[in-house]
């Protein structure tokens, strides 16, 4: 029996990754760049034994066929690599609230590359970890590396994630609505891409606003960090909100948070929000000021618990 066990972290983007240049690589459209959190792990362990077929349990139950499909078609990629054919099972327990918009396939697809490779022997660079998770999910690929990572567009060689130098941030993250969403963001990436007329736009905007954010990240500037993230945040709402039919992933809940980030910003509270294929918002934020950030989402926008984010580590192996 050959097993072997990883814990990965969410990551929330703040240029979005919105559109794919290629499906079957999953290579993006633009780059995108984002904040690994310390919170919601996901731990999974793949074993692989004497099963017939591949099995995957999901917090404690058995995943649907959907959810073994896209396992399994994960899997083979890894397989194909290793030159190994045989089926694992594979056990997850996930901590982020699923379906809420707050990127649950990025944690796991980042500890399901870590544990699978090292299951069946893939010895790969964090880099080469990093290309690997794009497969299973885009977002993945930025869960790999620790701390505030760039996922760079490009070929399937070029399409990797690294971490980049930024100055000390911290993630509020305001839950306002944890049930599932409407329609999936691979889905709606797709009908974006075939329907809304922005979309041709959204591409050399986002490639724009990930080169100030890659220097505003080096020179340290954390307002000019922030009012590229919530301006990121908005022009890919509008863009997907443009898509036919249209779809709306923010709510008058999720609004009422951005009119409460822009009042503290108003009282010299330094705030941005950011909300990704979903109702939740994630406001950016100085360390220092996240108590007071949070402590005002509840006040100003009814947030019963709003959860304090520092930036996490990358993908690692634990003991199973
Ligand atoms: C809005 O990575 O979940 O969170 O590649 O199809 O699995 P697939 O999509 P996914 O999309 C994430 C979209 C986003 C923005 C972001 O994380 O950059």
């Amino acid at each position: 029996m050959t097993s072997a066990t990883a814990i990965a972290h969410p990551n929330i983007a703040l240029i979005k990754y919105w559109g794919k240049a290629d499906e079957t690589l999953s290579l993006p459209a633009t780059g995108s760049l984002s904040m690994t959190l310390d919170v919601f792990p996901t731990r999974t362990t793949v074993t692989v034994d004497d099963t017939a077929r591949d099995t995957l349990q999901l917090n404690g139950r058995a995943a649907t066929e959907g959810e073994l499909a896209r396992v399994t078609k994960f899997l083979d990629l890894v397989r194909e690599l290793a030159g190994d054919t045989r089926p694992a099972a594979v056990v997850s327990e996930n901590t982020v609230p699923t379906g809420a918009g707050l990127a649950s396939s990025a944690s796991g697809f980042a500890a399901l590359a870590t544990a699978a490779a090292a299951t069946y022997g893939l010895d790969l660079d964090t880099r080469d970890l990093s290309r690997l998770a794009r497969r299973g999910s885009g977002s993945a690929s930025r869960s790999i590396p620790g701390g505030v990572a760039i996922w760079h567009a490009g070929d399937d060689a070029a399409s990797f994630s690294e971490t980049v130098a930024a100055p000390p941030l911290a993630m509020v993250i305001a839950t306002v609505d944890a049930g599932e969403k409407p329609i999936s963001s691979r889905e709606a990436m797709r009908r974006t891409i075939a329907t809304s007329p922005f979309f041709p736009a959204w591409i050399p905007s986002t490639a724009a606003s990930l080169e100030l954010m890659v220097a505003a990240c080096a020179a340290g500037d954390v307002t000019r960090i922030g009012e590229l993230t919530e301006s990121n945040a908005l022009r890919m709402h509008a863009v997907i909100q443009g898509s036919e039919p249209p779809i709306r992933y923010l709510t008058a809940a999720s609004t009422r948070v951005f009119d409460a980030v822009a009042g503290m910003r108003a009282h010299g509270l330094e705030a941005y929000a950011t909300a990704d294929a979903g109702p939740n918002v994630v406001v950016l934020t100085r360390p220092e000021d996240a108590a007071a950030v949070a402590a005002t989402l509840t006040a100003e926008a009814g947030i019963a618990e709003p959860v304090i984010a520092l930036p996490g580590p990358g993908a690692y192996l634990v003991d199973g």
